[in-house]
């Protein structure tokens, strides 16, 4: 089990900090049925428009590097969004064989041709796959939306799947400044702890692949992040999405 930044190539992707968003229960509310709203509604309410851009692509690069994948390997993108990932793993490995689940409809019907048909609907507590039917499973900015049990579920089903290869990222702070700013504009997010905690619920999950973190800093105005939920990845001069 490492701890290793595997978004390290994600660009930046500068928004505001403004006005903290997460005050608004409506906000909330919209983003949590992660539909139109959370992928290409408002930015109050999540991503504020979700396109491919090819921003995965560095990434993808990286993860097969770093899994040591080859054609015919199996990944396994759990809460995949639209499928980008999925879409640029088997762009950078051809003959890769990679799937993702999602708990949207909205997302898998919006996803680029490529992913079509390899996209599934479900929740990433109950992975309808035997056990260790893939050579990687990643798991990116996705169990913090789960309570604490389920994240254990979670864990334990990325394990059963791949053991020892999961990529686990997930929303962390290491301040109380690091907290506040990201009380002020998590949507959809329920589990978020220090390091030192998400590490205990890997051992109690017996999780053993690697992990990162996904932390919003308080010192910028502005912060690198494009996803809905979060900022940049733990590290200096680092950027990701959340
Ligand atoms: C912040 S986005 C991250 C998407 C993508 N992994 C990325 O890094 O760009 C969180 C994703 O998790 C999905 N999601 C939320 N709860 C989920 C669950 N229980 N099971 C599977 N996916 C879930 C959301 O629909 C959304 O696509």
């Amino acid at each position: 089990m490492a701890e290793i930044n595997l978004l390290r190539h994600y660009p930046p992707a500068k928004r505001k900090m403004t006005a903290p968003r997460s005050g608004d229960p409506a906000n909330r509310a919209a983003a949590l049925k992660f539909g139109a709203e959370y992928f290409d509604g408002s930015r109050e309410q999540g991503y504020g428009g979700y396109h491919y851009d090819g921003r995965w692509v560095p990434i993808a690069r990286d993860i097969v590097a770093h899994f040591g994948l080859k054609p015919r390997d199996r990944v396994l993108d759990v809460g995949c969004a639209k499928g980008f990932l999925v879409k640029d793993l088997m762009g950078v490995c051809p003959g890769l064989r990679v799937y993702g689940l999602e708990i949207s409809e909205y997302a898998i019907r919006h996803c680029p041709a490529e992913a079509a048909g390899r996209l599934v609907l479900g929740t990433a507590d109950r992975l309808p796959f035997p056990d260790g039917s893939f050579q990687a499973v990643l798991c990116i900015n996705v169990i913090h939306n789960l309570d604490r049990e389920r994240c254990v579920a979670a864990l334990r089903e990325i394990e059963r799947l791949a053991p020892g290869r999961g990529y686990v990222q997930v929303d962390a702070w290491r301040t109380e400044a690091e907290r506040d700013i990201f009380l002020g504009w998590v949507l959809t997010a329920v589990t978020f702890l220090r390091p030192e905690e998400w590490r205990a619920l890997f051992a109690e999950a017996g999780y053993t692949g690697d992990y990162y973190w996904t932390v919003l800093d308080p010192d910028r105005e502005w912060n690198d992040f494009a996803s809905a939920d979060a900022g940049r990845t733990a590290g200096a001069g680092q950027q990701q999405n959340g």
